[in-house]
């Protein structure tokens, strides 16, 4: 995603600025070119030494070279950019930037750049909280910068509160900027379901299946990103989401996945089925672990477990219901079947056929099934595949208006 992206970073004289120097180690690690242009009060914090070391460029932190007298062209620079990204963005810095000053060198860059930026306020909970920073920060995206929110947590300060600046891996993640989805998802809803369920045999063993819940959690963070609401039933043991403003909830079991999915089913615009639903539940799981014994391991009598995708599209429902099939064998006719006897949307067709998907992998390879369309997508990443799945829905969506 991010290999070959030239990325501009501008510091601002935070406590937050200490993580920057880990934030480049993985940005270079994934492939971008970084650049960084700070203020002078930022480097009371990091050294550009330490700087132009990992981002391998020269660190700007001036108007001008003060020896030579030479002008620093940040327009340049700016426009080398294809994203800004302002970790960390001072109360004060942000307020400098939404009143267009151009005191210093990150303020002139930003002023220049064409490309998007995205803006990573640090400060103290008090200050976030502060009417005229909550103000600032709705001017910024009026404006049309990205703000990524602060983080709940410990702060220089000593307080606890809302101001942390999130851990460089998670600032990674925000760049999935670079999958934008269609605007359609900005503030909708969605609900998607990831992982095995576990259905007990005794206290210790249970019976689940292979998947990880990768699928489910690049979904999670493709809609979160775009700015829509998330919440993630994840089943226990699976991937877990890098943003914290994922809604989590863990579940374990088919019946309990099916009843946190059935209380919040009404209130979302979009409801995706990523989990792998395990069909059958031991009627009677043993009460105490199962002994070793001659006998050999009992057989245990089983129920089938709801349908939980068949209930959801069953009813009059105001959500658009994304089924997903996986199958050992390709077969776009079974796969037609199963779009039709579930009564969902749209369905997602994965087949382990396919070489490069399959459950523990980073890749997948899909088909998106609706009444009137068959759509292929290429191999790709599961985040790349989690874009092309959401930006269809907002198509679908939109086209049905
Ligand atoms: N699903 C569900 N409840 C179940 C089983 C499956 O909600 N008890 C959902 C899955 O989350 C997925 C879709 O149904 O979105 C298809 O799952 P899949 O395992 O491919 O199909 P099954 O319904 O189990 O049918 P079969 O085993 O015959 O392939």
């Amino acid at each position: 995603m991010l290999a070959g992206k030239r990325v501009l970073l501008g510091i601002t004289g935070g406590i937050a600025a200490y993580k920057i120097p880990e934030f480049i180690r993985l940005l270079k690690a994934a492939g971008a070119e970084v650049r960084v242009v700070c203020t002078p009060q930022a480097l009371e914090f990091v050294t550009p030494l330490t700087l132009s070391v990992l981002s391998e460029n020269p660190v700007v932190h001036s108007l001008y070279n003060s020896h030579s007298g030479e002008w620093i062209n940040h327009v340049n620079l700016a426009l080398w950019a294809d994203v800004l990204v302002l970790a960390p963005l001072t109360a004060n810095s942000l307020s400098a930037l939404v009143q267009g000053k151009s005191e210093n060198a990150v303020l002139l860059t930003a002023l220049c750049s064409r490309c998007p930026v995205v803006l990573v306020p640090a400060m103290d909970h008090d200050m976030w909280i502060h009417g005229s920073t909550q103000n600032n920060v709705l001017k910024a995206k009026e404006m049309g910068y990205e703000v990524v929110e602060p983080e709940q947590g410990s702060l220089a300060s000593g307080l606890i509160g809302k101001g942390r600046m999130p851990e460089p891996a998670s600032l990674l993640q925000y760049l999935s900027f670079f999958k934008r989805l269609n605007p359609w998802w900005k503030g909708k809803r969605i609900l998607i379901s990831s992982g095995g369920t576990r259905e007990a045999l005794d206290p210790i063993r249970f019976i689940s299946n292979q998947s990880t819940g990768k699928m489910g959690v690049a979904l999670a963070e493709a809609a979160f990103s775009n700015g829509a609401q998330v919440t993630l039933i994840r089943t226990k043991g699976s991937k877990s989401p890098t943003f914290q403003g994922i809604h989590c909830i863990e579940v374990e079991t088919a019946l309990d996945m099916q009843a946190t999915i059935t209380r919040l089913a009404n209130q979302q615009d979009v409801i995706a089925m990523a989990a792998a639903v395990a069909d059958y539940r031991a009627k009677k799981p043993a009460e105490q672990k199962i002994k070793k014994s001659t006998g050999g391991f009992p057989a245990f009598h089983w129920v089938e477990n709801p349908d939980i995708l068949k209930e959801l599209a069953s009813i009059n429902r105001p959500y658009f219901l994304l089924g997903f099939a996986l199958e050992s064998k390709t077969s776009i006719e079974q796969a037609k079947l199963k779009f039709q006897r579930k009564g969902v949307d749209a369905l997602a067709l994965n087949s382990l056929e396919n070489p490069g998907a399959g459950f523990e992998l980073d890749t997948n390879k899909m088909t998106l099934i609706t009444s009137d369309s068959t759509l292929e997508l290429e191999l790709k990443s599961k985040s790349e595949i989690a874009v092309e799945i959401l930006n269809f829905v907002a198509e679908c969506k939109i086209k049905s208006r």
